[in-house]
């Protein structure tokens, strides 16, 4: 399988060796994405909205150039709805504490059993903590009467929808992923949002993991609000877009009060800029912004469609390698360990054929083998896996499991790269034989 886009990330021309499969927590970065951070403080640097000068006003106008691309990206209406934020986990905390303060005694927020912490930590603060009282949210922090209430997730890690009428009831908001880091399920946000639209209520869409790598429309998803990291999108780390509809950040208060957010300020009080910069306290990370603007022309020049046409082919490739391994259990993706050479498991093949398809990302687990053991000796093989729970402690709960060992691969990727996984397994099953 040859892979030409593997040539545009130096990562791999400086680590020859290396087998990156850990594209899930961060993505490696192509030369334009490193130049255009490196040409932005050598060339243009100034700080932004600031300056009167052509070298500030070059700065800002690249930094809200690469606003427009974002917007363009992912079909939102107007600049105004796309704000930067340090990440997704920054962009659903500015949400938890402005929009979610707007929630009452007794309204609902409905999650999955498939968030990530970060999805689920900010709206436990909006509700009663329930558990033990060492590790409760300490009382001053509570705000009593939110309810959580969990979309389950069904054996072959899929959201189990059958009863969604019953879960919606009295729902403000549905904070549900697009795409799991754990199972690679593609969840279908366009349907839940209608239905939680029907019954009053907002969708925030986890896109952390679902923006790097397939087509994600706002417009067509008709979300309320979505997030997602740039670093995981080839882009640098320290930038991230929270996109709202307009209407819904006009209702809101500032999350964070200072530099830039203000029109006036007097000894008594304050007003707010205008969107989106309202929710932009303090200087901004520019160079992150032009970073991240330069790995959305990236990706936009080879096509989203094709990324993620490429993945699916990884993500069927390694399902069927992986199955062939006795002993291994895909989380989600096989209900029972899979089953000897030649024999696919039925429950397999059932993801495969799954109507969004399924990320190339794989959870697993050896039988008798730590997680962390698993990563350790892949690592001496050069293979970048990540082992323990990914953040996702509630999910692997749910399959009662603590950890599992997790490869996922990015464009970058080809199935050289799956068969020295496997050939990896094969060690680590040898070792432990
Ligand atoms: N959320 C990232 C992961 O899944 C860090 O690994």
């Amino acid at each position: 399988m040859s892979n030409d886009w593997k040539n545009d990330f130096p990562i791999f021309r400086n680590n020859p060796d290396l087998v990156y499969l850990d594209s899930t927590a961060s993505s490696q970065k192509p030369q334009v994405v490193i130049d255009a951070e490196r040409k932005f403080y050598e060339e243009s640097y100034a700080n932004v909205h600031r300056g009167i000068y052509d070298l500030s006003m070059k700065a800002t106008n690249l930094y809200e150039e690469s606003r427009e691309k974002v917007r363009k990206f992912i079909n939102a209406k107007s600049t105004k709805e796309i704000v930067f934020v340090r990440g997704a986990t920054e962009g659903i905390n500015l949400v938890a504490e402005t929009f979610g303060k707007t929630l009452k005694k007794g309204d609902i927020i409905l999650l999955s059993e498939m968030e990530h912490h970060a999805n689920i930590v900010p709206w436990q603060r909006l509700s009663t903590p329930a558990l033990d009282g060492a590790r409760a949210t300490p009382p001053h922090l509570r705000r009593e009467g939110v309810e959580l209430r969990w979309i389950p997730v069904t054996d072959s890690g899929e959201l189990d929808l059958s009863n969604l009428d019953e879960l919606l009831k009295d729902v403000k908001l549905v904070a549900v992923t697009q795409m799991s880091n754990v199972l690679g399920t593609v969840n279908d946000i366009t349907l839940l949002a209608k239905r939680v639209h029907a019954v009053g209520g907002k969708i925030l869409v986890d896109a952390a993991q679902s923006i790097p790598h397939m087509p994600v429309d706002v417009q067509d998803l008709d979300c309320d609000f979505l997030v997602f990291s740039g670093h995981k999108m080839c882009g640098p780390m320290g930038i991230g877009v929270l996109y709202a509809k307009q209407e819904v950040l006009e209702t809101m208060e500032p999350y964070q009060r200072g530099g830039d957010m203000i029109l006036e300020v007097t000894k008594e009080t304050a007003t707010w800029n205008e969107l989106p910069y309202k929710f932009e306290a303090g200087t901004p990370n520019a160079a992150g912004a032009i970073g991240l603007g330069t790995a959305i022309d990236y990706l936009t020049a080879i096509g989203m469609d094709k990324v993620w046409e490429h993945e699916q082919e990884l993500s069927r490739y390694g399902l069927e390698e992986l199955s062939k391994l006795g002993g291994v259990t895909m989380l989600g993706r096989s209900a029972t360990p899979a089953l000897p050479a030649g024999r696919p498991s039925p429950s397999i093949a059932g993801a495969m054929e799954g109507t969004f398809g399924r990320a190339a990302i794989f959870s697993f687990s050896i039988a008798g083998v730590h997680p962390h053991d698993i990563g350790s000796i892949l690592d001496e093989q050069k293979i970048a896996i990540r082992a323990g729970h990914h953040c996702v402690q509630p999910l692997h709960k749910r399959f009662g499991l603590v950890a599992t060992a997790r490869a996922s691969c990015y464009l970058y990727n080809t199935k050289e790269d799956i068969d020295a996984l496997v050939a990896g397994i094969k060690k680590v099953q040898e070792m432990f034989a």
